[in-house]
């Protein structure tokens, strides 16, 4: 395992994207989004994907920049989307990949964080909260899956979750 590759997985709003900012930042290792390599190589929002292309095509788009990157030699710090782990074998293929983190939150968490989010395109109509219970309820075990290590994130912030992380890398880094 090469101490030099990190991802972060979670439910959307679990905090992979300001995790792994601050953690890029404080390793000085490079940062990387899948859902924003996504938008650089199709040239279009997430929303747009989903309702041009639909959920099935953003799912391969997910697995090809998994393949992709699983070839770098280069360290970087990975946040996947929420739903990454969840299809074909990608849960396998990040937990192999390097220094796996599942940054768990609980629905109340995750609800306030996204409350008056409109990027998701999975949490759009109808109830938020139940939409985001029963989701994560389905999702756990592919996190579990893909991470070596949980973070429990509730109540914590952002500086708090990175040292957490650091301090489980030890003397990797
Ligand atoms: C999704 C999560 C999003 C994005 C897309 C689908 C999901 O990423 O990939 O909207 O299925 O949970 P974030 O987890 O970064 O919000």
């Amino acid at each position: 395992m090469l101490p030099d590759k990190i991802i972060l997985v979670g439910f959307m709003g679990s905090g992979k994207s300001s995790v792994g900012k601050e953690l890029s930042k404080r390793l000085k290792i490079k940062y990387l989004d899948s859902d924003v390599c996504i938008e650089e190589n199709e040239k279009k929002r997430i929303n747009d994907i989903f309702e041009e292309d639909g959920e099935e095509a953003f799912r391969n788009m997910e697995s090809d920049f998994l393949k992709n990157i699983s070839l770098s030699k280069e360290g970087f710090v990975l946040s996947t989307g929420g739903g990454m782990p969840c299809f074909n074998d990608n849960a396998k293929l990040i937990k192999n990949l390097g220094n796996s983190f599942y940054l768990m939150a609980s629905p109340d968490t995750i609800l306030d964080r996204l409350k008056n989010d409109s990027s998701r395109p999975l949490l759009k109509d109808g109830n938020k909260y139940e939409k985001i219970s029963n989701l994560l309820s389905k999702r756990e075990e592919f996190y579990k899956k893909a991470a070596d290590i949980i973070i429990e994130t509730d109540g914590k912030n952002i500086d708090e979750i990175t040292d957490e992380i650091i301090g489980c890398l030890g003397d990797k880094i």
